[in-house]
């Protein structure tokens, strides 16, 4: 990886809407931002037991197949084989990273028939989808006033 800045955010969706300038990093971002929000104000209005550390890691990893399965705009063998997040699960695996991250990187998305088994993990799965819409709604017709 010789630009981690210059990884795309996910190749398919970005040629599907014609989304030329749209990074992991900053996709990472919003995920991240967006799950501990959503952790912080559940855990103040239900007083909900969230591990914050839980969420900020595993919504910074939750993509990390996604340096193995594109290089640049291309799929990798890694990608075409494994598809995503497998090989992330692997990657948080061998890291040495407890089973919870492994299992956030594998249920946030549902291109796999994993469902979130704990609220940390359904947390940066509600973000992820609601970061990649944020970037979906940018290419697509705006509907609210039809
Ligand atoms: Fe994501």
């Amino acid at each position: 990886m010789d630009d981690l800045d210059a990884v795309p955010w996910f190749p398919p969706a970005q040629r599907e809407h014609d989304i030329e300038d749209e990074y992991l990093v900053g996709h990472v971002r919003d995920v991240t931002r967006g799950a501990l929000a959503l952790a912080d104000s559940l855990a103040a209005t239900r007083d909900a037991d969230v591990d914050r550390d839980l969420v900020v890691a595993a919504a910074l990893v939750h993509d990390v197949s996604k340096l193995y399965e594109f290089d640049g705009h291309a799929e990798t063998p890694i990608g075409d084989l494994l598809g995503h997040p497998y090989y992330g699960v692997h990657a948080v695996a061998t890291a040495g990273l407890p089973a919870a991250y492994a299992h956030v990187v594998l249920s946030h998305t549902d291109r796999t028939p994993v469902d979130p088994a704990f609220l940390e993990a359904e947390i940066v799965k509600r973000a992820d989808e609601a970061a990649a819409a944020a970037i979906r709604a940018e290419a697509v017709d705006d509907l609210r006033d039809v």
